[in-house]
């Protein structure tokens, strides 16, 4: 698959970097504690959290050096999942995306975690962190982060609107609002995971699921065409077709979802917990008038059943130094890194602990991080599959447009066009 071309280019630039990290670590072993063998951690893209943990759990014995991943989870699969099926040794601990982290495990790519850790993850971290981590029944990562959307809205907009945001809201009852009183409702709609990811929120919170029986591989059953399913649809339909539809609705990522929430017509958003800090520089005005609340329920009176977003920290298998690596892994997310990495990224700790770390509570109103708290313990993994990214794909194209989407027929083809794609009739 991978062009000779671009592939000796890699290699020939990893190689200049290998030796630029090989003279950094050698000036830091002289000058601070740490030193001895060098570990790799391929880190997704962030604002310097993961790299401040990473000197904070090197030790005398090995220093902990990152790499980047790419911005995109699809594209961060993708570089990892080629380097590990060529058992290339240059990866020690890794960053694992949850959807990913079932096909990673299931590939026999990730080093088991000791019978200590798994332990400390069980009692440590949030339910829906630990399901995330655990494939056929083991804890197979340890959670650093974990994230959860919430509804963030104007709050000039709902007095406006006179909606009571006291207490929780429905769909329904966030697009009337918003296409009654000339505001829009931001989400992530583009044929990317991130429409994946609302999709399955809103059946989850409509009490289904997009798949069961996931161990059997290939032949989970695919449970879309249903009563939630249905629900979902619709509610995806009426948004699509209500004057509270972005114009960039079938094109929102985050990014463009924020800028509606920012303009003029700003009025509700769903996404993760950094918008708290989002507007500090660039809007103050929007930040000031952000206003937070549970994900809208699908089914009103039912609670939500919000996205959860995060970090799995794993071991390869094929790396040099599994035992030094699996003893950075218990550092890198214990409860204290996991609040140091919250403090400079935005990406909240995945247990309760982690949420006591103090200078969070200088950034964070208390009611704030209470109503992630609680959001955490309802939270929806995406379905835990080793074929988590054909699923995502096959929803994705099945979905979009979102103004194509009809709650008679939608359901029922992407259901076929799954499986369909699973038992590999079809190609994405
Ligand atoms: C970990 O890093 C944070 C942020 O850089 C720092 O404040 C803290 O003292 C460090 N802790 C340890 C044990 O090194
Ligand atoms: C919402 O989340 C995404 C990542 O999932 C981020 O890239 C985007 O900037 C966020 N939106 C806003 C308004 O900040």
């Amino acid at each position: 698959m991978p062009q000779p071309q671009t592939r000796r280019g890699r290699w020939r630039r990893a190689a200049s970097l290998g030796l630029a990290t090989t003279l950094a670590a050698s000036t830091l072993a002289a000058c601070g504690g740490s030193g001895g063998t060098t570990l790799t951690w391929y880190i997704n893209p962030d604002s310097g959290g993961q790299d401040a943990v990473a000197k904070n759990c090197s030790t005398k014995d090995y220093t902990i050096k990152t790499q980047v991943l790419p911005q995109d989870a699809g594209q961060q699969r993708v570089q990892l999942a080629r380097r590990l099926a060529a058992k290339d040794s240059g990866i020690d601990i890794m960053s694992i995306d949850p959807p990913y982290t079932a096909e990673f495990a299931n590939a026999g790519f990730l080093a088991e975690l000791p019978d200590s850790l798994r332990r400390t993850v069980r009692e440590q971290d949030f339910d829906g962190a630990v399901k995330a981590a655990t494939w056929k029944d083991k804890i197979v990562v340890a959670p650093l982060w974990s994230n959860v959307q919430i509804l963030w809205y104007r709050k000039s907009f709902v007095e406006k609107a006179g909606l009571d945001m006291s207490k929780p809201v429905t769909w329904d009852q966030v697009i009337k609002a918003a296409s009654e009183n000339g505001g829009k409702v931001a989400v992530q709609a583009n044929k990317y995971e991130g429409y994946a990811v609302w999709i399955n929120a809103l059946i989850s919170g409509a009490g289904g699921e997009l798949a069961s029986d996931t161990a059997k591989g290939d032949d989970a059953t695919i449970d879309v065409n249903s009563p939630a399913g249905k629900k979902a649809a619709s509610i995806i339909a009426e948004l699509a077709s209500s004057k509270a539809a972005p114009a960039d609705l079938s094109v929102a990522q985050e990014g463009q979802a924020g800028a509606t929430f920012g303009s003029p017509q700003g009025a509700f958003l769903v996404n993760w917990t950094y918008i708290w800090t989002n507007y500090d520089e660039t809007q103050p005005e929007v930040k000031k008038d952000l206003g937070y609340a549970p994900y809208p329920e699908s089914v009103a009176g039912e609670d939500s059943e919000p996205p959860f977003g995060g970090i799995g920290v794993g071991v390869s298998k094929y790396s040099d130094h599994v035992e030094d690596s699996l003893k950075a892994v218990a550092c890198i997310t214990n409860p204290e890194n996991q609040g140091v990495n919250a403090e400079l990224t935005g990406n909240m700790p995945a247990s309760s602990a982690g949420y006591d770390y103090k200078p969070l509570k200088k950034i964070y109103p208390q009611d704030l991080l209470d109503l992630w708290e609680q959001s955490l313990q309802r939270a929806a993994p995406r379905t835990v599959s080793p074929y988590w990214s054909d699923i995502s794909g096959a929803l994705q194209s099945t979905w979009h447009p979102p103004s194509a989407v009809n709650p008679d027929t939608t359901p029922e083809k992407s259901a076929q066009f799954i499986r369909d794609v699973l038992k590999q009739k079809k190609l994405l």
